[in-house]
């Protein structure tokens, strides 16, 4: 059976690109291949990590963004988007005609703590100040309102005393995100692979 070619779009450090890469060489994503990385920074240490493991990696130009994108999914036959800590918007267009191939993770059980500017840490100084006793990570498709579209799979973490924004981070990404994104990829990768063979 085809594998479906797996675009990952990131901005920072890359550790959901690191956990979907290591699982892939696990074996855990046998429908998908990851044959792009895409950065809205030149800087992302996340293209480090696609360089070591063999995986074209490109920070794609502030202007003209959406133009540039588009072209490297085209030039590299796109099946599946992945959003791994990717913190530019995509435009409505963009979003539309990835509908049901574009997935995002994000470190909170949605609808807590998500929408516009709910990113990274302030996702967990917000949990924190609200005082939650459980919070953890969700896989949703992508659409047009931030972090709006289908939840596809959620990890319930414990929120310890103590707690800063930064151990709860650590401890969300590794009970959580890096659990949750390979599980989510593969199941949608295997639901294109299967669309596309009939
Ligand atoms: C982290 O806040 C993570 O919770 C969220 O994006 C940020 C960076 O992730 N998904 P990464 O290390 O670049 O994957």
């Amino acid at each position: 059976m085809k594998k479906a070619n797996i675009a990952v779009l990131v901005s920072g450090g890359g550790t959901n690109l690191q956990a979907l890469l290591d699982a892939q060489a696990a074996g855990h994503i046998p429908s998908g291949q990851i044959v792009l990385v895409l950065s809205s920074s030149p800087k992302a240490y996340a293209l480090e990590r696609a360089k070591k493991a063999g995986v074209p990696g490109f920070a794609v130009e502030k202007e003209e963004f959406g133009r540039n994108l588009n072209a490297f999914l085209e030039e590299y036959h796109i099946d599946l988007v992945v959003l791994a800590g990717f913190l530019s918007i995509l435009s409505a267009d963009f979003t539309c005609k990835w509908a049901g191939r574009i997935v995002n993770i994000h470190p909170s059980l949605i609808p807590s703590f998500c929408g516009a500017g709910m990113y990274g840490l302030k996702v967990h100084e917000a949990a924190l100040q609200k005082g939650v006793k459980v919070t953890g990570a969700t896989v949703h498709l992508v659409n047009e309102i931030p972090d709006g579209g289908e939840i596809l799979l959620q990890k319930a973490v414990a929120v310890l005393p103590g707690d800063t924004p930064e151990i709860l981070q650590k401890r969300v990404m590794e009970q959580a995100e890096w659990v949750l994104l390979p599980q989510a990829v593969e199941q949608l990768a295997e639901k294109i692979t299967k669309e596309t063979d009939k």
